[in-house]
């Protein structure tokens, strides 16, 4: 078999990264002040499969490089149900990767002393989340990761935290502005930066107004690909050593308009295109590309557009029906909407709301939406015949 270097299961490797150059210099403006003892935050937004996870590891080894202790976390399997998980979880991973840097000897007794030290979970469950409480928690927070960042700093510029999926935080209550008191008191004693990740609400939904989130977690969108970007990413794979396989102009910008620059589409379609080739071809050009399209059509339909369209409820997925079969492109306006379903504004617009937070619409101004991508769009339509 031959070795296909294209994986739209894995996020980037930091060696194979390409793009986001704003997002990074941002970052790397931000990890410095924090390793000068004025510590800054960001957050990073973006659909799913826009490159979110790949950025966080990106950051990770810039952060790694400079010597920083640096925790990748997310909520992925959803273990963190209130600010009392979240604490737990944060001082318990940060204690692991902390004590995983230094030699083993000193790790177990350490560990042990440290074990010691935590409240057992159940006893903090008993006291529930009342106001008072909640300032416990806080201050419980704040002095273990005082302890932590004392325990390092002589050789650690900063402790860096990136979490990823962090739209689960927001949806538990308070989690994200109770972070903020935490960093915030910390900030003048410790250097610390977090990074959010994810598909987040608090930027959009605050945009207008005054929103303390927005100034302590300042959010940067992930925009799709330039086609100079979507070469670089294709010639750099392809010139992974034992690959062989060369791809052509057509080709490219073939790639280019049809995945719109969207990373993980764009992936996708490199990877199956490439497990198109036969044995004795070196060349992506069009004539594979012509073979691949059904499958290309079939695994998306499969991996990407169906997970999305199923969590719908069945409301959002008729008048999404009704907006693909009169949408010309993907353009359209709430006006349109009402037009077309011959709705009143008020019971269309909370399923405009959920086709916009689950990452199926996006709203590039006010009243004007977008279908994220074109071949969802005809993926909608296919279900409809
Ligand atoms: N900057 C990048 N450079 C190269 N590949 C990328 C980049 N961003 C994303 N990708 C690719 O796109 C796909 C989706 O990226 P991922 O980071 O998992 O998205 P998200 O976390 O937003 O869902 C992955 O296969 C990853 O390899
Ligand atoms: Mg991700």
């Amino acid at each position: 078999m031959r070795y296909n270097p294209f994986n739209p299961q894995q996020p980037a490797r930091p060696d194979f990264f390409v793009g986001r150059a704003p997002e990074i210099v941002e970052f790397e403006k931000f990890l410095s002040q924090t390793m000068h003892g004025s510590p800054m935050n960001m957050a990073v937004t973006g659909n799913r499969g826009m490159g979110k996870t790949s950025i966080l590891v990106k950051f990770e080894e810039i952060a790694k490089a400079e010597k920083c202790i640096t925790l990748r976390l997310s909520n992925y399997e959803g273990n963190i149900a209130d600010i009392i998980d979240f604490t737990d979880y944060l001082t318990l991973n940060l204690k692991r990767e902390i004590l995983s840097k230094k030699p083993l000897k000193q790790n177990l007794g350490k560990a042990f002393e440290w074990i010691k030290s935590l409240r057992p979970t159940l006893s903090w469950k008993e006291i529930g989340i009342t106001l008072e409480q909640k300032q416990i928690v806080q201050e419980f927070l704040r002095e273990s990761l005082l302890k932590l960042w004392a325990e390092v700093k002589d050789e650690n510029p900063a402790i860096v935290i990136l979490f990823d999926e962090a739209e689960s935080l927001e949806k538990i209550d308070g989690a994200l502005s109770f972070m903020r008191e935490v960093f915030q008191r910390l900030s003048a004693e410790a250097n610390y930066t977090i990074v959010l990740a994810g598909k987040l609400n608090f930027p959009e939904r605050m945009s207008e107004s005054f929103s303390p989130l927005n100034r302590f977690f300042p959010c940067q969108k992930l925009a799709a690909f330039q086609p100079d970007e979507i070469e670089n990413y294709v010639r750099k794979k392809l010139s992974t050593e034992k690959v062989g396989v060369n791809i052509d102009a057509k080709a490219l910008d073939y790639l280019s308009k049809e995945s719109e620059g969207h990373p993980y589409v764009l992936v996708a379609m490199c990877y199956l295109i490439f497990d198109s080739l036969n044995d004795n071809e070196n060349m992506m050009n069009m004539d594979v590309i012509n073979r691949s399209k059904a499958k290309v059509k079939a695994k998306l339909a499969e991996d990407f557009f169906s997970p999305m369209y199923h969590p719908l409820t069945p409301k959002a997925k008729e008048y999404l029906g009704v907006i693909a079969g009169n949408i010309k492109t993907v353009d359209f306006s709430f006006s349109d909407v009402v037009e077309w379903t011959k709705m009143q504004g008020s019971s269309i617009s909370p399923y405009i709301q959920e086709l916009l937070r689950k990452g199926i619409i996006n709203k590039p101004e006010r009243g004007q939406y977008q279908i994220f991508h074109r071949l969802f769009l005809e993926y909608v339509r296919d279900k409809a015949k």
